[in-house]
């Protein structure tokens, strides 16, 4: 039935009426839009059909048979990282809406939880009759087993004059399990995702060791590289500490949130109601007496709660030195290492966080920088356990320097500029408890560093950036402060774009409030490259100011777009959003200031010395470098 809904969203405090007709009704993700049902879901490859499993009412299966059995092989206990099998078997007709979910910890109620059917229109999705009242970390058809639906594996039950009267079918299909603390268990369902009942529940499985430290991961702490903040997470609330280097170690501060922080509106949130997952404790230490440009190792935990593996890691370029080499991107997310469908999955994100680690691995990185939608865990709490697991490669060698996203900040009446449900109720806590930056204070997550020749500032565009508030006047002041004698470059970067050729859905990518206020900043303070992500492509303009071009770049010797900042023009701004998140297109009709676009997964390479900034778009299509810029300046 046609119905209609009111949704008020008020932008940087002037609301806007939104009036959404909902048939289906419509959520919101990340500027687009999709239609919530299985039809307009599947083939969608940012979401799968698995999200749609909490708007299902949970059905009574007709009597199981006596046959039925879930049995799971797997190191028991559980170790830190592992493929469990789970195995259901006894089955007399297989099904193809025969599925297995894993869910965590093993005691949630995942029977019935009707009262809440409500909350659930705080994702953005519309609808009612939820299934789980807490959500499946991930799941699985049996189908995935090439045998199980021709019950290739069969198991004779009833003889009767040595013939077997009775089969059943088993089938076997696996999980990829880190160490998220709390125990697990698999629960066998029937009728898919749209009609599911429970068959049988496995026994809980136990992590050997839910103190484990674990997902260590870097970040810079000032210009100078000469300390470097290690975050780690671990079941133990006793500090622990960081050993580096020779013989040196830190205590660590502990931190952690609760199922209480997470912030809500009227009605609860996932993160406060069915995606919570308790995170444990999240240590931070700051290792100090480092040098720029080196390498140490160190390892992190406890006698007591048990020691990481010794891992090298690398200090960045300090401040105001020659040569710096930094990776950029946004909206990586995660995906599962395994055939399962999760509530949230960036298809992209496995693949170029590989090809980033080889480029660690093989010492070009001094840093790394992630522009905001960092884990899209959005309320589903465990997620952030599996992108630490993901990034850990990377993040446990270089410093990872973040910024903050709409999938981690936005929320309904709590503060943020945009009041979408993006960060489904985490409303950057998390953010900041995992990925502490040198910012002033709690939710003020703006900050700069120096590496090498270049300046970065990085901003919220998700906290107010109006020119009376708080972070207006920062950027102000640190553009500014800026020593163009020691850092002759400056790259601003945030996550909303002031520039994109992708109009988005019903909330469009670009808010031209935005740009209006702060790019002024940006030729004032002659910023020579800006970086936002939030759209899922690349893109880059020519010198770019209020929509015009100001210039162009011109060809050097080899046919490379060369912009040269001796007399400063206007900002050159690129979109990175391309890291992981399903990929957005571009329209047949560009502006004349989009230069280049690719909608391919991939990251930015940013090279700097005191004279030029080298830029390149690495694609995961071609393995290749897909567009290459310089930026040049002559000395003054
Ligand atoms: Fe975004």
């Amino acid at each position: 039935m046609e119905m209609a809904k009111r949704i008020w969203f008020s932008l940087v405090g002037q609301p806007i009426f939104l009036l959404v007709l909902f048939s289906p009704l419509i959520p919101f993700v990340c500027g687009r839009n999709v239609q919530n049902s299985p039809s307009g879901l599947y083939g969608f490859t940012g979401i799968s059909s698995f999200r749609l499993i909490n708007r299902r009412s949970l059905l009574t299966c007709p009597d199981p048979n006596p046959y039925l059995a879930i049995n799971v092989t797997s190191v028991d206990p559980l170790a830190n990282e592992q493929n469990v099998t789970v195995t259901v078997s006894g089955v007399i007709i297989p099904d193809k809406s025969d599925w297995v979910a894993m869910i965590s910890p093993s005691d949630s109620d995942v029977s019935s939880c009707p009262v809440n059917s409500i909350m659930y229109q705080q994702t953005g999705d519309f609808s009612s009759l939820p299934l789980l009242c807490h959500y499946p970390v991930k799941a699985q058809f049996l189908s995935m087993d090439p045998s199980y639906l021709k019950c290739g594996k069969k198991e004779c039950r009833t003889h009767a004059s040595n013939v077997c009267v009775l089969r059943t079918c088993s089938g076997s299909i696996t999980f990829h399990v880190v160490n998220i603390r709390t125990d697990i268990e698999f629960v066998f369902f029937t009728g898919g995702f749209e009609t599911p009942c429970i068959l049988r529940r496995s026994q809980p499985l136990k992590f050997a060791n839910p103190k484990m430290p674990l997902y260590g991961h870097l970040s810079s702490i000032d210009s100078t590289a000469t300390s470097m903040r290690l975050t780690w997470v671990s079941g133990d609330r006793s500090p622990q500490e960081v050993q580096y280097g020779d013989g040196k170690s830190q205590k660590s501060t502990v931190s952690t949130f609760t199922r209480g922080d997470m912030c809500t509106s009227d009605l609860a949130s996932p993160a406060k109601d069915f995606g919570w997952h308790d995170p444990g404790y999240i240590h931070s230490a700051v290792m100090t007496g480092l040098q720029s440009s080196q390498t140490y190792s160190y390892r992190y935990g406890s006698e007591s709660a048990g020691w990481s593996e010794k891992i090298n890691f690398h200090t960045p370029t300090a401040g105001g030195s020659d040569k710096v080499r930094i990776v950029a991107f946004g909206d990586m997310g995660k995906a599962p290492r395994d055939l399962s469908v999760e509530h949230f999955i960036q298809p992209g994100s496995i693949m170029v966080i590989e090809a980033i680690e080889k480029e660690v691995a093989s010492g070009n990185v001094d840093a790394v920088f992630h522009i905001g939608d960092i884990s899209y865990a959005t309320g589903f709490l465990v997620e952030w356990d599996y992108f630490l697991h993901l990034i850990h490669p990377v993040a446990s060698r270089v410093s990872y320097m973040t910024a903050i996203g709409n999938h981690e900040r936005d929320y309904v009446d709590s503060g943020s500029v945009y009041e979408t449900p993006d960060s489904g109720g985490e409303c950057g806590i998390p953010y900041e408890t995992y990925f502490p930056m040198p910012s002033s204070s709690k939710d003020k997550p703006w900050y700069s560093i120096d590496m090498g020749s270049i300046h970065f500032t990085v901003i919220s565009t998700e906290h107010d950036w109006t020119q009376e508030s708080e972070q207006y006047k920062w950027i102000e002041k640190d553009l500014a402060s800026v020593d163009r004698s020691k850092t002759p470059w400056v790259i601003f970067t945030g996550h909303r774009p002031m520039y994109s050729s992708q109009g988005g859905g019903i909330i469009p990518s670009v808010d031209q409030r935005f740009t209006k206020a702060v790019e002024p900043l940006l030729m004032k303070h002659k910023v020579d490259l800006v970086l936002f992500g939030h759209v899922h492509n690349y893109e880059r303009s020519c010198f770019l100011y209020e929509g015009e071009c100001k210039g162009m770049p011109n060809k050097d010797k080899s046919g490379l777009d060369t912009y040269d900042n001796t007399n400063y023009t206007a900002p050159i701004h690129a979109i990175i959003g391309m890291a992981g998140f399903s990929l957005d297109a571009f329209p047949i009709i560009v502006g004349k200031w989009s230069l280049v676009r690719a909608s391919e997964f991939g990251y930015f390479r940013i090279q700097g010395t005191k004279e030029q900034l080298s830029l390149e778009f690495v694609s995961m299509r071609t393995e290749n470098v897909e567009d290459k810029f310089n930026i040049i300046k002559a000395k003054r």
